[in-house]
């Protein structure tokens, strides 16, 4: 275990004072009881590092009946995290994986921090209409070609552009989001013009919304990232995709139901620990390697 700073190899993580279990990205995979996304942490820790102020400000401030919603959540990391340090009580977990049902529930137990995980595709049954005061997302965004897609994990399975999982769930989540509530959330994206593509469809599925984003690392070109993913295999996927989207962003984002509208990108100041797009480069080729059935 690589204490406080993990990596895609680990079965147990530990940072911010929790400890989980989760399955290394080389683990052989299910497509019925899919593996359970590996912690980085240049993923979930900075995205918690960078989020847990406005989430556990959010849930003292809203009047909603429900703290926190964590939609796929995986080893349970975000419910366990707004649970012990955001003051959550009332929290709703979701994921379609059995195996992430499973295993969110005893690293729940494992952390003292107990709270109920369904097995459930989010929709809009999931939470009463306007009930929520954070969301937590990190919807698929690997990015890969249509003829993987069977092969492809479904933590990390998220439609060709990677972006059809995401904005599906933002969909529903507005149905959920309580006035003045958040949406939190972890994105690679690809962009175009200096965006990412999501500045242009969150404020079309989330009414009313202000967004705050930070780039983790700072934006590369597309066709560097499918070539050191791909070398020279799908050559046409990777063309038509960097044409049509030239830049990737990675991101941690703040969705807030304020109905001012505005869009902000703040510069963060976290620690990265060395981690950079070359720690992404390798995670992605390890998922389109193992994935495989
Ligand atoms: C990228 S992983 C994130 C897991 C965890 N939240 C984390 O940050 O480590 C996405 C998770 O969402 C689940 N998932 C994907 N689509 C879903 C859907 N439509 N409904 C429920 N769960 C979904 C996957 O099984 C996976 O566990």
């Amino acid at each position: 275990m690589s204490k406080n700073n993990p990596t895609m190899h680990d079965k147990q993580a530990s940072f911010a004072g929790i400890t989980l279990h989760i399955d290394p990205v080389s683990k052989k995979r299910r497509e019925g009881s899919d593996n359970v996304m590996a912690i980085f942490w240049e993923e979930q820790p900075m995205w918690w590092y960078f989020i847990k102020d406005i989430v556990k400000n959010t849930i003292q401030k809203v009047k909603a009946p429900v703290d926190f919603l964590d939609v796929g959540t995986g080893g349970g990391v975000m419910a366990i995290l707004a649970k012990k340090h955001a003051g959550a009580k009332i929290i709703l977990a979701i994921d379609k994986s059995l195996r992430a049902v499973k295993e969110s529930q005893k690293n729940a137990k494992r952390n003292k921090t107990p709270f109920k995980t369904k097995l459930e595709f989010y929709n809009t049954n999931t939470a009463p209409y306007k009930s929520v005061k954070v969301i937590s997302i990190n919807a698929p965004y690997h990015l890969y070609p249509k003829e993987m897609e069977m092969d492809i994990p479904q933590h990390a399975r998220g439609g060709i552009d990677g972006q059809q999982v995401f904005k599906e769930q933002l969909a529903i989540a507005n149905y959920h989001l309580a006035d003045h509530g958040i949406i939190v959330f972890n994105q690679m994206c690809l962009g175009r013009m200096g965006r990412p593509e999501f500045i242009k469809y969150i404020p079309e599925l989330i009414e009313g919304a202000s967004l705050v984003y930070t780039n983790i690392f700072p934006p590369i070109k597309s066709k560097v990232f499918f070539r050191k993913v791909y070398g020279n295999t799908f050559t046409s996927y990777q063309n038509e995709m960097s044409k049509k989207y030239p830049e990737l962003y990675y991101c941690n984002g703040v969705i807030t139901r304020n109905g001012k509208g505005s869009v902000k990108r703040v510069v963060h100041r976290l620690d990265l620990k060395g981690r950079s797009w070359e720690d992404r480069f390798e995670l992605h080729r390890q998922i389109s390697k193992h994935g495989v059935r």
